[in-house]
């Protein structure tokens, strides 16, 4: 059973939870209910739908194939674009199912959640002779199983036969075992591919991404902390380390590297592909695990990305060594990012970019792939629509920072698209243009992993009132324990704690303030004045909030001061 965490950590997000739950719980009943009810219904059919099709056409293959009601056995074939290597014989790992189980959680099915934990804990195996990508397999396997074992174990007694005996920690550590050797190079940095059976292949390929090597600390962390094996924390960190030892001058890294020189292969990057989840998880690593030296590289690489990539509310790429745009191109995977800036408590930034990406979604009735910003139009070749999670993610995260009710009208619109657009008999199929709406047959695991799971959090969020929860970037929940953490950052100081540290040091610009508002805004220099970082509240109580202004810092867009609620959350609605 796992302690949850009672206090010392502060996602805005949270606080808001907590804060709004308490009202309306308590004065008001809550005027959007009933759509609330409806929508969150509706997106459990559709879960379903899913899952139940997979289920009958597919299980234990990996994912379904919706139109000719058949299977995919596509963990080998994940980020292997030449389908190259592919083994014969290789029958799948039940990976939608493991996909699927933190969801089933959060829909509260907890026999369905037991009956596929002992499925999985007597049939899955990974002595298989299969050449994975360690990232895709890090995500949404190793993610998958570390998620779903915590969630078995927590205090609601999910499984009630009582025969777990931690079968899904045996198979995550399993697993964690075939990945290591793939972090046996010269640099840390891991190989892009390890076969599960053999290891790394003669003559592999080393090249990589810098999310490919740079987003695996939650999922390795996690499993570190729940064996007491600290090797698989300590090769992701070191990896970390490595990646971020190679950044430019100004802060900015690339987008693929070579993992035995440390050399990088491509110097243009942004927030989109290839990059996005390793901004993600220096954020979330620092959340969950509280070290310092994680949060102080996100700073330096938020700043960066404010300052090089970001043009209005859009983010183009730029190369690494001289800051200069490249490419201007909007890519489906960027819209994960106004998510990202809520947790850091930069909503109204990424409010402005979340309407954008929506005004694109209701332009195609679903978001394209990649689309060209500078042209006005979408990319030749990379017209589809695979079922992708992240506009509704950031709508998930942006709906809990305002309750502005303007998020469950995006939600119900994408709600709306995906079953209009991607509902066939056998499931839900992928987009191959959305010029034509011409569909795929591909359901991917992820659309029952995180874009079902951000639909249903939008319109039901009761899982989360209980505890306080990191998503990876497939979806999966992992609690803020206080036992995880090294020890209270600088940052989750006391609020007089704060007032102490003033006097020592001079009042220094908010790092994120000095390098976003300058860029806007050229007269802002009295903001200069803020001690704090922007919106990353200093909290050392159980309930997460603000206690004076200066807990909130400076809001990036506007370079304005945010002000602290009576409520005690920090908004920009008061303006000064
Ligand atoms: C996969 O399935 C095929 C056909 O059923 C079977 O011959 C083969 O042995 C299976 N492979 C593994 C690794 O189980
Ligand atoms: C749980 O999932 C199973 C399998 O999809 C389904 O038959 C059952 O109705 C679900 N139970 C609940 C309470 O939703
Ligand atoms: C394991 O798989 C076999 C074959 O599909 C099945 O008969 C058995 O019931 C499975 N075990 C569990 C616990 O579901
Ligand atoms: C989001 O943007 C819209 C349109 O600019 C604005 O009306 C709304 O107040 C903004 N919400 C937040 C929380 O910044
Ligand atoms: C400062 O905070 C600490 C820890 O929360 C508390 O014990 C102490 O009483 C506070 N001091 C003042 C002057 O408020």
């Amino acid at each position: 059973m796992s302690p949850r965490s009672r206090g010392t950590w502060v996602l805005l997000f949270l606080v808001i939870i907590a804060t709004l739950y308490v009202e309306t719980s308590s004065s008001k009943v809550d005027p959007f209910a009933a759509k609330k009810k409806r929508m969150s219904e509706k997106v459990r059919q559709m879960f379903y739908h899913a899952y139940g099709n997979y289920m009958t056409y597919a299980f234990p293959h990996d994912e379904l194939k919706p139109l000719t009601k058949t299977f995919t056995d596509s963990l080998i074939e994940l980020g292997n674009l030449r389908l190259e290597r592919l083994p014969q014989g290789y029958n799948g790992s039940a990976l939608t199912l493991i996909e699927s189980l933190s969801s089933l959680a959060i829909l509260g099915n907890d026999t369905e959640f037991e009956r596929a934990v002992n499925w999985l804990s007597e049939n899955l195996t990974f002595d298989v002779d299969a050449r994975i990508n360690l990232f895709e397999c890090n995500i949404r396997v190793l993610g998958g199983l570390v998620s779903a074992h915590i969630l078995a174990t927590d205090s609601t007694n999910r499984l009630t036969r009582g025969t777990y005996q931690n079968q899904l920690l045996v198979l995550a550590e399993e697993l964690g075992q075939r990945l290591l050797p793939a972090f046996d190079t010269p640099t840390g940095l891991p190989y892009a591919w390890i076969n599960l059976k053999y290891g790394v292949m003669e003559n592999e390929i080393t090249e990589t991404s810098t999310s490919g090597c740079g987003s695996l600390i939650l999922e390795m962390g996690a499993l570190s902390h729940l064996t007491g094996d600290p090797r698989f924390e300590s090769a992701a960190l070191r990896a970390l380390r490595k990646l971020w030892s190679m950044r430019s001058s100004l802060n900015l890294l690339g987008t693929t590297l070579d993992v035995e020189t440390g050399e990088w292969i491509e110097y243009s990057s942004g927030i989109g592909a290839g990059v996005d989840s390793f901004y993600e998880y220096l954020l979330k690593a620092h959340i969950l695990f509280g070290r310092e030296e994680l949060w102080k590289m996100f700073q330096s690489a938020y700043q960066a990305v404010q300052k090089y990539f970001r043009h209005g509310p859009w983010y183009h790429e730029a190369d690494m060594r001289t800051g200069r745009a490249t490419y201007w191109q909007l890519t489906s995977l960027q819209a994960f990012w106004p998510g990202l800036q809520v947790l850091i408590g930069d909503v109204a930034a990424a409010n402005s970019s979340h309407r954008e990406f929506f005004y694109v979604w209701q332009k195609f009735g679903v978001l394209p792939e990649r689309y060209l910003l500078d042209h006005h139009m979408l990319h030749p070749t990379e017209k589809y629509y695979p079922l992708r999670p992240e506009l509704a993610e950031s709508t998930f995260y942006l709906y809990q920072a305002t309750k502005d009710p303007w998020y469950l009208e995006v939600g119900e619109s994408i709600v709306d698209s995906l079953n209009f657009h991607t509902r066939v008999e056998g499931g839900f199929a992928s987009i191959r243009d959305v010029t034509t709406m011409e569909l795929e047959d591909h359901q991917h695991s992820f659309f029952l992993a995180e874009t079902c799971k951000y639909l249903y959090l939008l319109f039901d969020d009761s899982f989360l009132v209980n505890g306080n929860y990191v998503f990876t970037t497939e979806g999966h929940p992992l609690p803020i324990l206080s036992s995880w953490h090294e020890r209270l950052p600088e940052a989750y100081i006391p609020s007089n704690w704060t007032v102490v540290q003033r006097e020592k040091h001079p009042r220094r610009a908010s790092a994120m303030s000095l390098q976003i508002c300058p860029a806007i805004i050229p007269n802002c220099r009295h903001n200069y004045q803020l001690l704090e970082s922007a919106c990353h509240i200093p909290d050392a109580r159980a309930d997460h909030r603000c206690l004076v202004d200066e807990d909130c810092g400076v809001d990036s867009t506007s370079c304005r001061r945010r002000l602290c609620s009576s409520a005690g959350y920090c908004g920009i609605w008061q303006l000064i």
